[in-house]
């Protein structure tokens, strides 16, 4: 248990470091609605760690509802016990949350999938990527749409530490290594903070992701291969300093940088 030092809470930092799910949410009804030309109502939210998507896609409609997955009953705790008691009761009913490998045969149905926070990187094999795509595909409903994130480009593929401010924490992630014949990589999440006696503490490794990096295409390539009729691409716009603004749009051909996030998506 990471959580055990006093007025230290790694999942609400975490929340605030690295989360948005009232954005995310949004990107995923509108791109479902933009390839669809329907309303989403059930979003599967694969990897859901807290459910932090699933909670805020129950604040966008009465009428949808989210299933959440997770082999970890840690976070899942957290959530029943930190996010999902902040909805009002009606929206709670609309959230439901499975303890279960998202491997696993039979998992709920949806109108959307999403994978998000690179967790489907934890899958170093090509048949294991394959089997989850193809694990989606046949829990979509008709027309559905699979959301996955990923990330990228040089700066990715080498030992580098980034350190972001807060106003009351320091975000730190450490990429530790890079492996250029596998493109496996291992990150750590740290926190400094300040605790009760007002000095600086570190908190190290509070989260550890032994990944691999996947590639765009590739995970085009095996969403074509799991039966996905269509695969499309959205990549993030650029301000005029060159830093990422938000928006994605969908492209066929991105931009050289140092570093990009970006959704591939794949419509059933
Ligand atoms: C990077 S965290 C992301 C959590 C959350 N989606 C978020 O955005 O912060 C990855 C999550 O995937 C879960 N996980 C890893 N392998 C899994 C699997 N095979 N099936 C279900 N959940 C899995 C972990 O327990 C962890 O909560």
């Amino acid at each position: 248990m990471k959580n055990a030092v006093p007025g230290f809470d790694r999942y609400d930092l975490y929340r605030r470091a690295v989360q948005s799910p009232e954005v995310d949410v949004r990107f995923i009804r509108d791109t479902y609605v933009e390839l669809t030309g329907r309303d989403p109502k059930v979003l599967r939210e694969d990897f859901c760690g807290t459910f932090a998507i699933s909670c805020e896609w129950a604040k966008l409609s009465k009428s949808y509802k989210s299933i959440g997955i997770d082999l970890d009953p840690e976070p899942i705790l957290y959530g029943l016990t930190h996010n999902l008691p902040q909805l009002p009761r009606s929206m709670r009913e609309r959230v439901t949350i499975h303890q279960a490998n998202v491997l696993a045969p039979d998992l709920p149905t949806a109108d959307v999938i999403c994978a998000m926070n690179f967790s489907h990187y934890i899958f170093k094999q090509r048949n294991t990527m394959k089997a989850y795509l193809l694990n989606c595909y046949s829990a979509l409903n008709v027309g559905g749409v699979m959301v996955m994130d990923c990330f990228g480009g040089p700066a990715c593929q080498q030992a580098n530490v980034e350190q972001t401010e807060h106003r009351d924490f320091t975000y730190i992630w450490e990429q530790v290594s890079f492996n250029p014949l596998t493109n496996e990589a291992l990150f750590q999440i740290h926190f400094k903070d300040k605790g009760p006696n007002g000095r600086t503490r570190k908190h190290n490794n509070m989260f550890t992701y032994d990944w691999r990096m996947w590639s765009i295409q590739e995970l085009r390539e095996l969403m074509q291969e799991t039966g996905f009729r269509k695969t499309h691409v959205y990549w993030e716009g650029t301000t005029r300093n060159g830093e990422g603004d938000g928006i994605f749009s969908r492209v066929e051909v991105g931009e050289e940088c140092e570093a990009w996030v970006a959704y591939v998506v794949g419509e059933k």
